[in-house]
């Protein structure tokens, strides 16, 4: 019971922040794992376990925050290939026992997982819990959480270019019919909506190859914070950063022009 000298409950996020000031979908560079172990004396793998961890909590918690509708997370793009073996192992590993560890949390949260990338090189056994998960939560309709492995944001144009010629070599399609929509169609990401939010850890000020198409007006925002230290707090900051933003989209201000 809350007597009266108890400080007062912080309001909540979700009391606080009116509907339309939410982003629907943040997307996340989850950076910083290597260098978060290596501070500490510790090999690069130990860094990635723990932003697993930090996985989970920040998917329960966008699952929790109902306003929030898609989570997109930048898990292994297409040129991290290049590091070792070593660590590219322990990554595949991850992700395989992560796939099978969550499963039943997916689904108490009412989760959709879905995949953004290419197969091709991804180990059969990761695909097949991939598969298995994606099977399992393809009727929750809570959060849609988008896990890009082996993406890249160039390789999914590229694949987006090569299906809309096929289609108009087969005569299905005139060249003039390809729109911003039909482009929109033929990515990854067909049929959802655009991050409004571009986090990324760590503090690099880039992009890294990461939903180049998707992200023309997200609003970024950078922390120092490697991934394995980002947690809730970190994330309403995020969020409440971006509730503070004019968004023009190219035109004026949205809060005081007049339409
Ligand atoms: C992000 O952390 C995880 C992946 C790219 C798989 P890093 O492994 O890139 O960590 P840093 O950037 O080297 O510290
Ligand atoms: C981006 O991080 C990829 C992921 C977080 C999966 P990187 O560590 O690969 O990015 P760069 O190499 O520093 O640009
Ligand atoms: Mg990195």
């Amino acid at each position: 019971m809350p007597t009266s000298n108890d400080p007062p409950a912080p309001s909540s996020l979700l009391d606080r922040l009116p509907a339309e000031r939410w982003p629907h979908h943040i997307a996340i560079i989850m950076d910083g794992n290597g260098r978060w172990a290596e501070r500490q004396g510790l090999a690069r793998v130990y860094g990635h376990d723990r932003g697993g961890r930090v996985v989970r909590a920040i998917t329960r918690e966008c699952a929790r925050l109902e306003p929030i509708r898609q989570l997109t997370l930048y898990c292994l793009s297409s040129e991290n290939w290049k590091r070792p073996a070593a660590e590219l192992d322990f990554l595949m590993q991850l992700l395989e026992r992560y796939l099978i560890d969550e499963r039943p949390i997916m689904m108490e949260d009412n989760v959709r997982v879905q995949m953004i990338g290419r197969r091709e090189g991804i180990p059969d056994r990761v695909l097949a819990e991939l598969d298995r998960t994606v099977e399992m939560s393809h009727a929750n309709d809570g959060l849609l959480l988008n896990l890009a492995i082996n993406y890249g944001g160039r390789g999914e144009l590229v694949d987006a270019m090569q299906k809309l010629a096929r289609r108009v070599h087969a005569g299905q399609l005139l060249p003039e019919a390809i729109d911003e929509q039909a482009i929109a169609q033929s990515l990854y990401t067909a049929g959802t909506a655009d991050p409004d939010l571009l986090i990324r850890t760590a503090g690099d000020l880039r992009v890294s190859n990461f939903l180049l198409w998707q992200i023309s007006y997200a609003e970024i925002w950078v922390t120092e914070t490697p991934w394995p230290d980002f947690d809730e707090h970190a994330l309403h900051a995020a969020i409440e950063d971006y509730a503070a933003r004019d968004r023009r989209f190219g035109g004026l201000n949205t809060l005081t022009d007049p339409p």
